[in-house]
């Protein structure tokens, strides 16, 4: 499915009209060379094929979900960008420049990596894509229920081992990583080795957002990434002896936006009985949406921006083309800044985002100056300003 791999193919399938045996068998001659050379690079200059070996302190891991908004993000503090859209060789190119890395993403069925030698053929096969890819690592994001007493546990520690194994031995400076919950225990039934797997790779990337996905209380909307809740979730982690600096922080660059069934004065909006993973209620009676958006519709709101002083996150009412009130939780500048001083305090090892396309890069005027307050309270507290 790789580029370079389909550009192969190619040509290797259509050879010029009338070109003779011999002269056919030259041309596959010089390719077999080229590609032993590794010129096949996409790039202006070979050396930018290169994975990136260099570690730096802090890590600003950014999840890209496609199309060239690439271009306008703040490049002077990416380390990494995971790709979970079409595969982009101008990225590739663009990101080495800039010396950061370029991982895959990792998904796989969770009852198939029980077989030791499907595991082994499954990392090969993305060994192999992240190479003619000319990638730097790979991002396992397994987001799968899994069962305590299941061969499943292990064999999933397993996996993100082997991974790593591989992809350190095959190439060099390479990263592995592992996408977990706001919370060590057992969000949506995901039971899993966390410390084995922190062990196992470079680091984990905590996805603190959709802390909403099992609601046990009273059916109502609520922030997508609490501030008391998000900060338990790292304590927990920490509490079970992982490395301070094998966590990187996720915060989400989307809120979610409520229908609600009744809105009271104090803004309390009761929402539909979403069930799921065993919770009676969940935010998928919510929809989510891009910061940008919601910066598009704030000004149009019944209640303007609120700040809710409980869960430290702004939201606010709308009232729909029919006539029924929404509400709508996200995080902003203010509300990841508070969350973000935690990494410095406590030694986490960065920070990251679900995900970069959020924001507006048209360049509005307006749209640009909040697109580069959300990139600016990624730094550290430290060297901020
Ligand atoms: C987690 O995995 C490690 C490494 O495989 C293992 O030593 C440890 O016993 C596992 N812990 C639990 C609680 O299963
Ligand atoms: C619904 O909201 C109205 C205010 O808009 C409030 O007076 C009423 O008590 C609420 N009903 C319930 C069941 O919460
Ligand atoms: C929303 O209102 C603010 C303050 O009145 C204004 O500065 C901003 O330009 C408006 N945003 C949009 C998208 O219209
Ligand atoms: C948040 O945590 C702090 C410190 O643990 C506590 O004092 C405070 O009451 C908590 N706030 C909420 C709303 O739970």
């Amino acid at each position: 499915m790789s580029r370079p791999q389909l550009r192969r193919w190619r040509l290797l399938s259509s050879p010029p009209r009338g070109v003779p045996g011999l002269a056919l068998l030259a041309l596959l001659a010089l390719l077999a060379l080229r590609l032993a050379a590794g010129t096949d690079c996409p790039c202006p200059e070979p050396e930018l094929c290169r994975p990136i070996r260099h570690h730096r302190d802090f890590e600003v891991f950014v999840f890209d979900v496609g199309q060239k908004t690439w271009k306008s993000y703040d490049w002077s503090q990416i380390t990494t960008v995971a790709t979970f859209g079409k595969y982009d060789s101008e990225l590739m190119c663009y990101a080495h420049s800039k010396g950061a890395r370029v991982v895959l993403k990792g998904d796989v069925s969770l009852k198939d990596i029980i077989d030791p030698a499907f595991r082994a053929s499954w990392i090969a096969q993305k060994l192999n894509l992240a190479k003619t890819q000319y990638m730097d690592g790979i991002n396992i994001d397994i987001e799968q229920e899994v069962n305590c007493l299941s061969p499943e546990y292990d064999a999933l520690t397993a996996l993100v081992k082997e991974t790593t194994d591989s992809f350190h031995r095959e190439i060099e400076g390479s990263q592995v990583t592992f996408d977990v919950a706001w919370s060590p225990k057992n969000i949506d039934r995901r039971c899993y080795n966390y410390t084995g797997i922190a062990d196992a790779c470079d680091f984990l990337f905590v996805m603190s957002y959709d802390e909403q996905s099992q609601i046990w209380s009273e059916c109502i909307a609520a922030a997508n990434a609490p501030y008391n809740q998000t900060l338990t979730g790292y304590n927990d982690y920490i509490k079970m002896s992982i490395n301070p600096k094998k966590l990187v922080m996720g915060v989400p660059w989307y809120g979610y936006d409520y229908t609600c069934l009744n809105l009271s004065e104090d803004h309390v909006c009761t929402i539909a009985k979403v069930p799921f993973r065993g919770a009676p209620c969940s935010d998928a009676a919510g929809r989510q949406v891009p910061y940008k958006m919601i910066m598009k519709q704030i000004n149009s709101s019944i209640s303007g921006n609120l700040w809710d002083k409980d869960q430290q996150a702004p939201y606010y009412n709308y009232k729909d083309p029919a006539g029924h009130f929404h509400q709508v939780w996200y995080d902003n500048p203010q509300s990841i800044s508070l969350k973000s001083t935690y990494i410095q305090n406590y030694g986490l090892r960065g920070i990251g985002m679900w995900n970069a396309n959020c924001l507006d890069y048209s360049g509005d005027a307006v749209a640009k100056q909040q697109t580069e307050e959300m990139w600016e309270v990624l730094k550290p507290k430290l060297l901020q300003r």
